[in-house]
């Protein structure tokens, strides 16, 4: 039995977790850069607590709330300067994953002034990057607990890095801040959790640890899922939103073993060329990718039904249910001009059996090619 992870965060749950615990900021320095979105840290209420808790520590802040989705390599770049002349010595991030992968690459990039994105993504870090810490305000991307920066870069490619030194020292999970989110970030975020826990779930890397996490993960989604099927997005209550985002850690927990699979590659392609969000754009290829694995290896899936507790169809018509439309047509020249990243991609080859580039073709042809 293979154990292996490495999991270095402190991580601190429940409510009001920011106000009660926000000494452990203190640790981190005295100056710090804060990386948000544009509304989500405000209105949530996040922002506000982590003030405060700067404030009760003696500690000084300033902000940098230009983080846009899909977080750019530029914005990053911008923001690393901002802290560099601000002597900085922390990055805390507030956001969903956007803002926290972004604060994640600004903390390397501010620690290197004038490095490139070429020395970025080779690991020629001279100096370790500053104190990380992360409050989420989604439950969706875990990047709360992962090595896992998702940047685009100037050619429009989201392009991750993954790294030990990227791991947050601190980070503060309150679903408070998931309850005021529309419908559409709550399904697009929601399935993005179910897509970490399946894909690595059945990843060549998983392990018995990773395992675990995985199906958690999977069994506290499920009973949200079958309450939107029945009732609806209106009227979800903190206990719901508790599951959703208690859930996101758990798969984060779990790719942070694994990695991800084919799903969130080709998902990449969709959010690149169409602007479908992540979680809708890794959800459209969970059926294809249950299929899959199921016709390489039918005793691991269905051990996998049996230990999240669903039948196939429930599954997959959960997943179909709560996935929003994306509403993609492609033609066969982006499916040809496509095909080379899937050729020896990192993400593809942890599939088990032996998942082609020609495969992911045609999966693409067969859902969106009209
Ligand atoms: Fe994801």
């Amino acid at each position: 039995m293979v154990l292996n992870s490495y999991m270095p965060v402190k991580l601190i749950t429940g409510r009001d977790c920011v106000r009660s615990s926000g000494k452990e900021l203190k640790k981190l320095g005295s100056r710090c850069l804060i990386v948000t979105g544009r509304t989500a840290a405000k209105s949530s209420g996040a922002l506000d607590d982590v003030l405060c808790a700067l404030k009760d520590n003696s500690q000084e802040a300033i902000l940098f709330d230009s983080i846009g989705q899909n977080p750019l390599l530029t914005d990053c770049m911008l923001a690393a300067e901002k802290a560099v002349s601000f002597g900085a010595d922390f990055v805390i991030g507030i956001g969903g994953g956007s803002a926290l992968d972004a604060a994640k690459c600004i903390a390397v990039l501010a620690a290197n002034p004038g490095m490139t994105r070429e020395q970025l993504y080779a690991f020629d870090w001279a100096n370790e990057p500053l104190g990380i810490a992360v409050v989420g305000t989604t439950a969706g991307t875990g990047s709360e607990v992962t090595k896992v920066s998702v940047i685009t870069t100037p050619d429009g490619r989201k392009k991750s890095f993954h790294h030990e030194l990227i791991f947050p020292a601190v980070a503060f999970g309150d679903a408070r801040y998931t309850m005021s989110l529309p419908e559409r970030i709550t399904r697009s975020t929601a399935v993005d959790v179910l897509a970490h826990c399946a894909e690595s779930f059945f990843s060549r890397a998983a392990n018995h640890i990773s395992q675990l996490y995985a199906v958690e993960g999977i069994r506290l989604l499920l009973p949200v899922f079958r309450g939107f099927a029945e009732k609806g997005y209106d009227g979800i209550t903190y206990e719901e939103r508790e599951a959703l985002y208690c859930a996101s850690i758990y798969g984060g927990l779990a790719i942070n073993v694994t990695g991800t699979a084919f799903p969130h590659t080709m998902g990449y392609l969709l959010t690149e060329q169409f602007g479908i969000p992540h979680g809708t754009a890794c959800a459209v290829f969970q059926k294809e990718f249950f299929e899959y694995n199921k016709s390489v290896e039918p005793s691991l899936a269905e051990r996998f039904l049996a230990e999240i507790g669903c039948s196939e169809e429930e599954y997959l018509t959960l997943i179909a249910e709560i996935t929003p439309d994306c509403g993609v047509v492609m033609t066969e020249e982006l499916v040809s001009a496509s095909h080379s990243r899937w050729v020896g991609n990192g993400s593809i080859a942890k599939c088990r059996g032996e998942f082609t580039a020609d495969m992911a073709d045609g999966i693409l042809r067969e859902k969106f090619v009209r």
